[in-house]
C-alpha cells in the first residue's frame, strides 16, 4: 500500500503543474448530471442509497456536538445524496455543491472523493491537505463502497470542521461502510431469494400453503387456488379454517410440531383428489408456522382404479372356471333331489338340502358380485369405535347360536379414521365369521383396538385351533378354503379393502392360543383429536 501522503503530494503536484489551478481561488464545479440523468442514476443505486442514509443518520446522531455532513457519490464522483449539519451545508452550497454535481480533480483540486475513487481506499484530507486555501478549516473523510464484490460503486464522505476532526473519524466511517456493504449484500441476496421463491411458487404444479404459528395464511400459490377453488386474495391473510378440508391437518401439525405425509384429500366440488404433506417450520428451534404442499393425483387415482378394476375383471375371468364348478356341484345335487321329489312328494327331508344348496349358490353369487364391484371407495372421517361396536352388536345373536361370545375391549374415547364405513364393516364381519368358524365347540372372540403414534391396530383374537402353515401361506388367496361350505373369498375381500386404505393385515396363529388377525391402518392427521389410550 502506498502511503496516503504520496497520493496527496501527487495530486497537489498535478493541480499545480498540469491543471494550473490557483490555490487561492474558490473552486467551481461545472460538470453536473441533468435532472433526468440524476434521477436515473439515483434509481440505479435504488435501495443502496436509502440503506447508506439510514446508517449515516445513525452515525450523525452518535456524533452529536460535532458538525457532520454526509455526501454519497457514484463511482464517477457525482453527488447522489447529501445531508447533515446546516452550517457545513451552507458552505458546500456556496461552492456550488448539490446533488448531480461531479467532483473531479481538474476543478475541485485535491479532494478526498476523487482520491478514494482513484485508489479504492479510505482517504482523509484535513485542512491544508486540500489544494485550495478555502478548505483550510475543513476535514473530509471518504470511503469507497462496492455493491458488486470488489468493484467500487461510489463513495461515502463525511465532512466536518478541522477543529472537530479526530483520528477516529476515518475508522468510524470505514466500519460504517463495511456494515452498509454487508447490509446491501444481504438485501440483494434476500431479494434474489425472494424472486426465485416467487418464480418457483408460481410455476410449480404443487399447491403450496404457508401459515404462521397461529394458522394465518401467508403464502398461497396459483396451483393451490386451482386445486382448492379458493381465490388467492381470499386465502392470504385469512385463517387456514377457510379451507375446512385442509385445516385439521394444519392444526394437527402446528399442535404436535410434527410433519404429516401423504394424506389423501378429496375436493368434491373441484372433483379432485390430492396427496398432502405438511411440515412444521422452526426458527432456532421455535415453531414459526407450517408449510403444506399438495399434488393433484386425481388422474393417477382414476388410472389406478381402472387398473385395479381391469385386473379384477381378468381375475374374475380366470376364476369363472372355478366358479362354474362351484355352482355345478350344488346344482347337480338339486336337480337329482328334485327328480326324487317328482317321484315321491313325501320325501320332504330333501327340501332342507335343496334349500341349503340354494343358499350356498346365493351366497357364492353375492360374494362374486361383490368381488367384481368397482374399486371406488367412499371414504369419510368415521369413529372406528362405533363401527366395531355396531358390528359386534349386529353379530351377537348369530355368534350366540354357535356358542361364541363376542367381546370388544372398547376405549373410552372416539378414534376417528378416514375410511369407507360399509367396506370396513364388511372386513370385520368376514374376520369375525372366520373366528367363529374356527371354534366349532364355541369360545370367545375378543376385539382390541390399539391407537399408536401413526397407526391404529385392530386385532381379532379367537380361541380356535389356529391356522396351518399352508393356510397362512394361502392367506387372502381367492377361493382357498378348508371349510365344507366355505367359498374362500372372505380374506381376499378383506385384503383388498384394507390395501385400498393404505393398511395391512397380519396374522399370528398357533394351535394352543388360537388365531389373532391384526389390521393396521395409518392414523389420519386430519382428525385433530386423539384418544388418550395407554
Ligand atoms: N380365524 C381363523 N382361524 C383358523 N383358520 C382361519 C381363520 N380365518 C381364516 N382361516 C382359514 O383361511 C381360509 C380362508 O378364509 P376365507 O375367509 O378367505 O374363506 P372361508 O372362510 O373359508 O370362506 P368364506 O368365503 O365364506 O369366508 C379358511 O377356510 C380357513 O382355513
Ligand atoms: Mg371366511
Amino acid at each position: 500500500m502506498i502511503h496516503p501522503t504520496h497520493y496527496i503530494e501527487t495530486s497537489k503536484y498535478k493541480c499545480q503543474h498540469v491543471f494550473a489551478l490557483d490555490p487561492t481561488s474558490i473552486p467551481v464545479l461545472t460538470r453536473s448530471l441533468s435532472k433526468e440523468q440524476l434521477r436515473e442514476r439515483q434509481q440505479e443505486y435504488g435501495q443502496s442509497l436509502s440503506t447508506i442514509r439510514e446508517f449515516m443518520q445513525k452515525l450523525i446522531s452518535f456524533l452529536s456536538g460535532t458538525p457532520t455532513y454526509i455526501v454519497t457519490t457514484d463511482k464517477e464522483g457525482h453527488v447522489l445524496d447529501s445531508y447533515g449539519d446546516d452550517s457545513i451545508q451552507r458552505m458546500v452550497t456556496t461552492l456550488g455543491v448539490e446533488n448531480g454535481v461531479q467532483f473531479y480533480e481538474e476543478a475541485a483540486g485535491t479532494n478526498s472523493i476523487t482520491l478514494a475513487i482513484k485508489y479504492g481506499e479510505p482517504i482523509q484530507l484535513i485542512g491544508n491537505d486540500h489544494y485550495h486555501d478555502c478548505f483550510e478549516n475543513v476535514a473530509c473523510f471518504s470511503v469507497p463502497f462496492s455493491i458488486t464484490k470488489g468493484e467500487v460503486a461510489g463513495t461515502v464522505s463525511l465532512m466536518t470542521s478541522k477543529e472537530h476532526a479526530s483520528e477516529f473519524h476515518l475508522g468510524l466511517l470505514s466500519s460504517a461502510v463495511d456494515s452498509i456493504e454487508r447490509e446491501i449484500n444481504t438485501q440483494k441476496q434476500n431479494q434474489e431469494l425472494h424472486v426465485n421463491n416467487q418464480v418457483l411458487m408460481e410455476t410449480t404444479p404443487l399447491g403450496i400453503i404457508i401459515t404462521n404459528k397461529d394458522g394465518m395464511i401467508s403464502d398461497f400459490n396459483k396451483s393451490a387456488q386451482m386445486i382448492t377453488g379458493l381465490e388467492q386474495e381470499l386465502a392470504i391473510g385469512n385463517r387456514i379454517t377457510v379451507l375446512p378440508d385442509i385445516s385439521p391437518c394444519f392444526h394437527h401439525v402446528l399442535k404436535e410440531e410434527k410433519p404429516v405425509e401423504n394424506i389423501e384429500l378429496a375436493f368434491p366440488e373441484q372433483q379432485k383428489t390430492c396427496l398432502i404433506d405438511i411440515l412444521p417450520l422452526f426458527n432456532d428451534g421455535v415453531l414459526t408456522g407450517a408449510y403444506g404442499q399438495f399434488k393433484d393425483v386425481t388422474s393417477y387415482i382414476e388410472l389406478q382404479n381402472q387398473v385395479v378394476q381391469s385386473e379384477k375383471l381378468s381375475a374374475i375371468g380366470k376364476l369363472s372356471a372355478g366358479f362354474a364348478h362351484e355352482i355345478r356341484n350344488p346344482l347337480t345335487s338339486i336337480i337329482g333331489l328334485t327328480k326324487i321329489l317328482e317321484v315321491d312328494k313325501k320325501q320332504t327331508k330333501y327340501m332342507e338340502i335343496i334349500k341349503s344348496e340354494l343358499e350356498r349358490i346365493d351366497k357364492l353369487v353375492n360374494e362374486f358380485v361383490m368381488y367384481g364391484k368397482p374399486a371406488g371407495t367412499q371414504k369419510k372421517t368415521c369413529d372406528v369405535v362405533s363401527i366395531i361396536s355396531d358390528t359386534v352388536k349386529l353379530m351377537h345373536c348369530s355368534a350366540k347360536k354357535k356358542h361364541a361370545n363376542l367381546y370388544f375391549n372398547k376405549p373410552s374415547d372416539h378414534v376417528p379414521l378416514y375410511i369407507d364405513e360399509s367396506q370396513f364393516k364388511q372386513v370385520l364381519i368376514n374376520l369375525i365369521n372366520n373366528a367363529i368358524d374356527a371354534m366349532p365347540e364355541g369360545g370367545d372372540v375378543s376385539i382390541d383396538l390399539g391407537v399408536h403414534d401413526t397407526e391404529v391396530v385392530i386385532t381379532i383374537n379367537d380361541e380356535g385351533n389356529g391356522m396351518s402353515q399352508k393356510e397362512i401361506e394361502n392367506f387372502g388367496l381367492p377361493f382357498y378354503s378348508t371349510k365344507d361350505k366355505g367359498l374362500g373369498i372372505g380374506l381376499s375381500i378383506c385384503s383388498d379393502i384394507v390395501k385400498s386404505h393404505n393398511g395391512s393385515i397380519g396374522v399370528n396363529s398357533s394351535d394352543e392360543n388360537g388365531t389373532s388377525i391384526h389390521i393396521t391402518l395409518p392414523y389420519d392427521a386430519r382428525n385433530e383429536r386423539r384418544p388418550n389410550i395407554s
